[in-house]
């Protein structure tokens, strides 16, 4: 159902009176970039905007593994690409976003999966892994979604950006050393909410998608320690971890029309952590 407001464009929000088939394919149409799209989460993130319908560019700093997953999810209704892709680099950003301009015209979808976990006490952390944690997490969030914003703004047709993030971005853990890391994605929420107050008008969606502890990809070798797992699903008021689908199900959630009134949020995919701090 259209729904134009005061000056803004016309909106496509869902309706129960669609057709079942639009329904179950709601990003039919829509070019999706994954930036780390070929990770842990970003791979299921990838295969949930396929399965929804949306074009699907998987990038990541392994060109040949991004490539990979892109084959493995192209059907005949949508296209797939896989890129290599460094986010620290302005220009490999750039000649990404470039290279998706010239196949598809433009992107409509980003959502940035691509992150570094690096744990020590705050008192003995390296400058040179802060360095890494930030300039990949934060700054690294920061050139992408900048050189994809503009392509979205030239292109005046809106778009939605999911930022993944961590519930380390909100709360504290004295146990590992989360220095670093929590301060990046702190700055990932905040980045998420100015850009979404920027480009509100340019009908640019910006969210912050944080997620608990998943079996998987930077968290896998902390999990592996039974002690600490057990503290972690014993703190979570689900009393587990999450599902790496419970991840990407709300990060597709939030690049489709079925979030289109939800900007400038952080959503926490947590078991109730945060909520019971
Ligand atoms: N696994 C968890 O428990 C968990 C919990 C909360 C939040 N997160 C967040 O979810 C996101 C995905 O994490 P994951 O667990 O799937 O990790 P992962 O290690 O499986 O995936 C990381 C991805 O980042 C990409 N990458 C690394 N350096 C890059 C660079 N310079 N340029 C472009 N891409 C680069 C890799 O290609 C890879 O696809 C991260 O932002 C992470 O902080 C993960």
């Amino acid at each position: 159902m259209s729904q134009p407001g005061a000056g803004a464009p016309a909106v496509t929000v869902p309706a129960v009176t669609q057709p079942i088939g639009e329904l179950a394919r709601p990003l039919r149409g829509k070019r999706a970039l994954v930036a780390g799209g070929d990770g842990d989460i970003g791979s299921a993130v990838s295969a949930g905007l396929a399965a929804d319908g949306a074009d699907v560019a998987v990038a990541g700093i392994d060109g040949e593994s991004a490539a990979r997953l892109a084959d493995r999810l192209s059907t005949a209704d949508n296209r797939t690409a896989g890129y290599r892709v460094d986010i620290t680099d302005r220009a490999s950003v750039d000649d990404l976003v470039a290279s998706l301009a010239t196949a598809w015209g433009g992107i409509d979808v980003l959502v940035n999966c691509a992150g570094l976990l690096k744990v020590n006490a705050a008192e003995d952390f390296a400058a040179e892994d802060w360095r890494a944690v930030v300039d990949l997490n934060l700054t690294g969030a920061f050139l992408l979604t900048q050189a994809v914003g503009r392509n979205m703004i030239k292109n005046a047709e809106g778009g939605r950006i999911v930022l993944l993030s961590s519930v380390r971005g909100s709360i504290g853990l004295a146990i590992g050393g989360w220095a670093a890391y929590g301060a990046s994605k702190a700055g990932v929420h905040l980045l998420g909410k100015q850009l979404a107050t920027e480009w509100g008008k340019h009908q640019i969606s910006v969210n912050g998608l944080a997620s608990g502890f998943v079996r998987a990809g930077v968290s896998a070798k902390a999990l592996e320690n039974k002690g600490y797992a057990a503290m972690v699903a014993a703190r979570t008021p689900l009393g587990r971890v999450a599902e790496i689908q419970e991840v990407a199900n709300a990060a597709v959630y939030l690049a489709g029309p079925r979030s289109s009134f939800v900007t400038g949020q952080v959503l926490f995919v947590d078991g109730g952590l945060t909520a019971s701090q």
